[in-house]
């Protein structure tokens, strides 16, 4: 696997290049920022009237329209929500997009599973940072930056993967690297991530595991400690020095816990729903899912996040966090 940093990467392509960035909610307003701090000239497209609107004022930009910033650029970054990103290409950035400009997506879904084609005579790349916005801001600032990956879909000008480099590196991800890929596999994988490991997986592991502490007697911010807070901790140590690494810094007896019964609460058949939860992934049914409730108003998508809000480790976790000065 190629894996490229900062001194792999001539960024000068983007010397007389404008990128507009559209969206500035999570990964907008991060890589908007970091671009504008390595240099590079960018715009802001946005919705006029929206949060983001004025939110991006405060931050010193003059934001415009999304198909006055595309008429401006020569790289466009699709950065609004993957379910709003069809109409405003199908709308606005359609219209801009003329020969050999680059359109690029943060996350392959809707080239992957084809709701936004472009035409054959632009470039199409990704840049997907593997980190939250924020997050990507918070290191860029430290003077470091998250891994990122990048992948071609349609290279019309010749130079689709310089343009993705280049970016890569102004956001910060060559500090860490950047990793190249195919639109398929960072589609696929990421959805998988999320779904079973990263999102949904430690989701359902928390309130689980919150929801037997507490029927048991126990009390919620104990609970919440326990299951919750302390996960931090743990896949800090993960993340610095491996799974191996995490056992080591544990005591003995969470050692042989963790050995022994981590398998039997977490076993075969969690990793067969897994794999029917990938299948989903890649035979495009939970796209045509995601996209039928979006356009159907995300009552569902609604609902569950309303029943997330409404979990008691949501409201004692909120109170032990406002207490440590974590949340105000
Ligand atoms: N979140 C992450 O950390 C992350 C990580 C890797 C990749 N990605 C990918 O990055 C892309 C952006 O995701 P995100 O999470 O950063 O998005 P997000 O925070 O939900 O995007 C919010 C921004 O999109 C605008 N927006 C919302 N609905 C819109 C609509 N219907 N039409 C036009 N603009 C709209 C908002 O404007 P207003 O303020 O006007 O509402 C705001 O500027 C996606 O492709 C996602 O898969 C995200
Ligand atoms: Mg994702």
């Amino acid at each position: 696997m190629k894996v490229y940093h900062d001194e792999d990467i001539d960024g000068s392509i983007l010397d007389d290049m404008t990128v507009a960035v559209l969206g500035y909610g999570s990964q907008g307003r991060a890589q908007a920022l970091n671009m504008r701090d390595s240099g590079v000239n960018v715009v802001l497209g946005l919705r006029e009237g929206g949060n983001s609107w004025k939110r991006s004022k405060e931050d010193g930009w003059e934001p415009m329209t999304h198909i006055e910033a595309a008429q401006k650029a020569d790289i466009v970054l699709m950065l609004m929500p993957d379910m709003a990103q069809p109409i405003v290409w199908g709308e606005e950035v359609s219209l801009a997009m003329t020969e050999n400009k680059a359109l690029q997506f943060a996350h392959g879904f809707n080239i992957h599973f084809g709701e936004i084609k472009p035409p054959e005579n632009i470039d199409v790349i990704m840049v997907a940072p593997k980190s939250p916005g924020p997050e990507l801001r918070r290191q860029y600032e430290a003077g470091f930056g998250v891994p990122a990956l990048v992948a071609v879909h349609q290279d019309a000008s010749g130079k689709a993967l310089q343009k993705a480099l280049a970016i890569a590196k102004a956001i910060g991800s060559a500090r860490a690297g950047v990793i190249e890929t195919t639109y398929k596999n960072e589609t696929e994988s990421d959805l998988f991530g999320e779904q079973a490991v990263l999102c949904g997986g430690v989701d359902q592991l928390i309130r689980r595991g919150f929801k037997v502490l507490t029927e048991a007697g126990y009390p919620p911010e104990l609970a919440y400690f326990e299951v919750c807070n302390e996960l931090k901790l743990i896949v800090d140590l993960i993340y610095t020095s491996g799974i191996g690494g995490m056992y080591r810094a544990v005591s003995d007896t969470a050692k042989w816990g963790g050995l022994t019964i981590g398998p039997k609460i977490i076993g075969d058949e969690v990793e067969e729903k897994m794999r029917t939860a990938l299948k989903a992934v890649q035979d495009g049914s939970f796209a045509a899912n995601w996209v039928a409730e979006s356009k159907a108003g995300a009552k569902k998508f609604d609902e569950l996040m309303a029943e997330c809000d409404a979990l008691e480790i949501e409201k004692v976790g909120k109170q032990v966090r406002q207490m440590s000065g974590l949340e105000k």
